[in-house]
């Protein structure tokens, strides 16, 4: 389908205006850094800074200035505990108790740790479950891990086949879970490709039945999608805080430890997951911590660690349930323009329940589009071969940016610059 015109344009430009009149977060966006004249639709890779999540890293830096080492102790949020209070500030989101979830850490570096805790192969039972669609450093950690156990992981490692290469099916991984192969299974919870939000609470259901671990990657789910991670029975989950929750690039990130295995050993055991009072005893005995907080290795990074205090305040504050509601109102009104505007195909499915914060546009030059759009001042991103990925984020975006976004995509197809482009896309 073609450009359909100017009065298709003023239809959604119309339609935008009611809703955001309508919009309850409306008031949010301006507690964000939002560069004028730009459309930023990337917070699925980088979330924007916010004033209150400014604030703390500032309010760190000035306790850092003022008391030197006594901000261990006497800052007005002691960084001894800093971790442990954002824990409790930061599990809600992910339907945990406070103990089950430590801010620790990468997305990447707590797989590592949680492998190392939770691997327990059985006989004829050693293999890991992933998917074909899982992030490249999720399957990498698990590589190596196998490796260091000295397994292989072209036997180890099965990843359930995409039938689409775009989406993996529910069914194919309860079928996978019901042979009874696999100790363990990582998955996320969202397709960082094509933004398939996977059925979370079957898949979980079936792995407990079947004997298997499994454990859930919420990069790019926490902050905009409620989860129910101990109500479903998951028994391990981690994720970053640079994306939706909006806490800065490379900010620490996170992990939840069902309480059923609150008695494992730690896997890559450090001095920071002592138990807070021994800590500093300093004997050679590891004394853990009760929970999650064992999972720590070593000294959390302050400066990483402040941001996500005031960008978990202002998830609180809008309600992580309204922040849901409105990305899923997002996300349908710009496919629905596109697809009317352009005849664009997606690989987001459709339906509310399987998808999860951003769009992904299916098209052959993809690359070239993301470019030209960063061009025109809208920031989306490109995933090879032929993903345009499209993030318009609860808590910053507006209806009337999708609209506004689609007016600049339209000159750009009318106009084919974008052909004559032959750069190369290497931004994370
Ligand atoms: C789904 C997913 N998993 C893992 C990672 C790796 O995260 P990190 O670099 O924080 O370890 C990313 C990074 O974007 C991701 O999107």
């Amino acid at each position: 389908m073609g450009y359909t015109g100017v009065v298709t344009f003023s239809y959604w430009a119309h339609e935008a205006n009611i809703r955001d009149l309508a919009d309850p977060l409306a008031a949010f966006r301006d507690r964000f850094y939002r560069k004028s004249g730009e459309i930023y639709l990337d917070g699925n890779s980088l979330g924007l800074l916010s004033t209150n999540a400014e604030a703390c890293v500032l309010r760190v830096l000035n306790e850092w200035k003022t008391l030197g080492i006594g901000g261990w102790t006497d800052a007005g949020k002691p960084w001894y505990t800093l971790s442990e209070s954002l824990s409790e500030s930061l599990a809600p989101l992910v339907g945990a108790d406070t103990d089950e979830v430590i801010i620790t850490g990468s997305t990447t570096a707590n797989l590592h740790q949680l492998l190392a805790t939770l691997y327990e192969p059985g006989a004829g039972r050693e293999a890991i479950l992933m998917d074909a669609l899982s992030f490249p450093s999720d399957i990498f950690a698990a590589q190596s891990f196998l490796r260091g156990r000295g397994l292989d992981s072209a036997t180890h490692l099965h990843r359930v086949q995409s039938r689409n290469g775009r989406t993996v099916e529910t069914g194919d991984i309860i079928a996978a879970l019901e042979t009874g192969a696999y100790c363990l299974a990582v998955l996320p919870s969202v397709i960082y490709m094509s933004g398939q939000l996977l059925d979370m609470a079957r898949i979980t259901e079936a792995a407990r039945a079947n004997g298997t671990i499994i454990g859930w990657d919420l990069s790019h789910s926490v902050g905009t999608i409620p989860h129910d991670l101990s109500g479903i029975g998951a028994d391990f989950a981690f994720w970053c805080s640079y994306k939706y929750l909006n806490a800065g690039p490379g900010a620490v990130g996170g992990l939840y430890l069902n309480r059923r295995h609150f008695d494992k050993s730690v896997g890559l055991a450090g001095w920071w997951g002592s138990h807070k009072e021994t800590q500093f005893a300093m004997t050679h005995n590891f004394a853990p911590a009760t929970g999650a907080g064992a999972l720590q290795v070593g000294t959390p990074h302050l400066l990483s660690l402040a941001p996500l205090e005031g960008a978990l305040r202002i998830t609180h504050e809008a309600g992580i349930h309204a922040i849901r509601a409105k990305s899923l109102a997002l996300t349908a009104f710009l496919r629905d323009t596109l697809a009317a505007r352009f005849g664009f195909d997606f690989a987001t499915p459709e339906s509310d329940d399987q998808r999860g914060g951003h769009l992904a546009v299916i098209h052959p030059d993809a690359a070239r589009i993301s470019r030209a759009l960063r061009r025109a001042q809208v920031m989306p991103d490109f995933r090879p071969p032929d993903i345009l990925r499209l993030a318009p984020v609860a808590l910053y975006t507006s209806f009337g940016d999708c609209v506004e976004a689609m007016a600049r995509l339209s000159t750009i197809l009318e106009t084919r610059s974008y052909l004559s482009d032959e750069g190369s896309e290497l931004v994370p």
